[in-house]
């Protein structure tokens, strides 16, 4: 299997004003919302990858904190790889920074872990299977 891109994650601070550009115009299906890591998160269903949109629950949470330092927009991207077990090895072995040391649940109980932007050029990836 080769890497998909699984989602993209925007951060947003008004989700039901932000959905309304990918209901009313692409008139995407979406799921949703669920609570996760202190975020209110819709799925947008793109066939085989999705787009997430993030609002804060909280202002101390990660996409609180991540709106007030750097704005709305793209937080992260999330690629399915198929074994995230032996990817996050690779990660180890090759000097990248992880933020999850071993895989949790994240949106819809899905295994992932995150690497943090430092070690990949300023991208927040967010690896699952
Ligand atoms: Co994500």
């Amino acid at each position: 299997m080769k890497p998909t891109i699984a989602h993209l994650g925007i951060a947003v601070t008004d989700l039901d004003a932000a959905l309304a550009f990918y209901t009313n115009v692409l008139g995407v299906a979406c799921r949703g919302p669920e609570y996760v890591d202190g975020a209110r998160i819709v799925h947008l269903d793109f066939g085989e990858s999705e787009v997430e949109l993030l609002e804060p629950a909280t202002s101390d949470s990660p996409i609180g904190r991540f709106l007030a330092k750097r704005g709305p927009g793209l937080h992260h991207v999330c690629y399915r790889v198929p074994d995230l077990d032996a990817a996050l090895a690779a990660c180890r072995e090759l000097g990248y920074t992880l933020i999850d040391d071993a895989p949790r649940a994240g949106a819809s109980g899905c295994r992932i872990a995150f690497l943090h932007p430092k070690s990949t050029h300023g991208t927040l990836i967010e690896l699952t299977e």
